[in-house]
């Protein structure tokens, strides 16, 4: 199965795909093993940050590996990555999508880099869906204290319909992330702002390609419904993965005298297997 069926099967059945971000093999079996005790396809996201670290070409070789091992369907996405000669080398390498990410430039710059990025990288793989983003969704996968001033979730500051499928038209996206009211991290002392779910609708109306959902950690079981109702095909899940990972490895390195690695891995490993399942089971309509 290619990305591409996989999303239209999610679009049948009026669910949505999770895409959970790594930067160790120990996030990577948690996912893997998450969706196939659930038997559901899964994306695997790296950032150009965790692309870095973890390196472009053993990413995709880590994932394609995983698929032929376990049979699964599981894909791997270049996540944000702002820098055009990064992405593609993960087009060469063998990712399946590409999120472009040139939503800091005002529109029409963002149109005009993301047509250029969807061109080249379409030469390099004719089949690579390449994703674009519009509207301010915050910075990385972080702890942030507060929502960040300046954040532009407001209704008049959000991406109309409009401009969502002139972006889609212009761009030739095969796939659009538009701010909605979501923000990419989560914040210790405010809840996430509610999505805007009529203009999730809107926006769904207005463009022909599916919907991808970003910043989904600290986002209500309730609004997740709502936006897969509305549209959403895929949702985009970092902070809570890192925060699991964070509290397992603390766990295991409690004993002082545990030094091996393989055994303080599995930890962060079965933490974030915690996470996966239960955003899957609900992405999947399984609960
Ligand atoms: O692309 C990554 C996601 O949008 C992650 O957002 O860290 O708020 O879950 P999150
Ligand atoms: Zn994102």
């Amino acid at each position: 199965m290619t990305l591409k069926e996989a999303i239209a099967q999610a679009d049948e059945k009026g669910i949505a795909l999770g895409h959970f971000n790594i930067s160790d093999i120990a996030a990577l079996r948690a996912i893997v093993s998450a969706a196939g005790d659930l038997e559901v396809p899964v994306i695997i996201g790296t950032s150009e940050g965790e692309a870095e670290f973890v390196d472009i070409e053993v990413a995709a070789k880590m994932v394609e590996d995983m698929v032929s091992e376990t049979g699964q369907a599981v894909f791997l996405n270049a996540d944000h990555f702002r820098d055009l000669e990064k992405a593609k080398e993960a087009a060469r390498a063998g990712y399946d999508s590409i999120i472009f990410d040139a939503a800091k430039f005002p529109l029409e710059e963002n149109i005009e880099k993301t047509k250029e990025a969807v061109q080249v990288l379409k030469e390099i793989n004719p089949h690579l869906l390449v994703e674009g983003e519009l509207g301010y969704i915050g910075e990385s996968s972080k702890l942030l204290d507060e929502i960040p001033e300046g954040a532009k979730i407001d209704e008049g500051a959000l991406p109309t319909p409009e401009d969502a499928r002139r972006y889609v038209e212009e761009t030739g996206v095969d796939l659009l992330a538009p701010a909605v009211g979501n923000l990419h991290g989560m914040f210790k002392k405010a809840q996430n702002p509610d999505l805007q779910i009529d203009l999730v609708k809107r926006i769904n109306d207005a463009v022909e390609v599916p919907l991808v959902l970003h910043g989904g950690s600290g986002v209500t079981d309730d609004d997740f419904k709502k936006a897969i109702d509305a549209g959403m095909r895929i949702v985009h899940i970092n902070t809570e993965i890192r925060v699991a990972w964070r509290e397992g490895m603390k766990e295991a390195l409690k004993d002082p005298n545990q030094i091996a690695p393989y055994k303080i891995f599995p930890e962060a490993e079965k933490k974030v297997k915690e996470v996966v399942e239960r955003r899957l089971k609900l992405f999947s309509g399984l609960v």
